[in-house]
């Protein structure tokens, strides 16, 4: 499980929720694979992280946008890989027959990215919204 605190703060409310918001969508993942019909599950939950992120990228765009934040278009790039690698991974898993291994592969890496990019890159516009 992935628990939110104080050092993924980008300093913005409205962010920090929707990142809340992804921890536990990707929490949910690790929990369906104690689930006996993750299989029938797993497509909706996928379609679901798929939707919040391109959500989520959407709004922190438009807020970088507005504190005119000098490396938006750097980041914009980051964010579009980051949504067409997730959706290639979902496609992919969704595609063949389901083992909860697969699922506990896709958390690690969901955990991995979103960890990296709020770490990375995520943090580094935390001072513009502080002026
Ligand atoms: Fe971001």
């Amino acid at each position: 499980m992935i628990i939110w605190d104080e050092k993924f703060s980008v300093g913005v409310e409205k962010i920090d929720d929707q990142h809340q918001t992804f921890f536990e969508l990707i929490n949910k993942l690790e929990s369906l694979t104690h689930e006996t019909n993750f299989e029938e599950r797993l497509p909706i939950l996928l379609n679901e992280i798929v939707e919040y992120a391109a959500l989520h990228f959407k709004t922190e765009e438009k807020m970088m946008e507005a504190v005119q934040y000098p490396d938006l278009e750097q980041h914009k790039i980051f964010h579009q890989r980051i949504k067409d690698d997730i959706y290639m991974e979902c496609k992919r898993i969704v595609e063949r027959e389901v083992h909860a291994m697969d699922i506990i592969w896709l958390y690690n890496y969901m955990l991995d990215w979103i960890k990296t990019h709020i770490i990375e890159e995520d943090l580094k516009y935390k001072p513009y919204f502080q002026k």
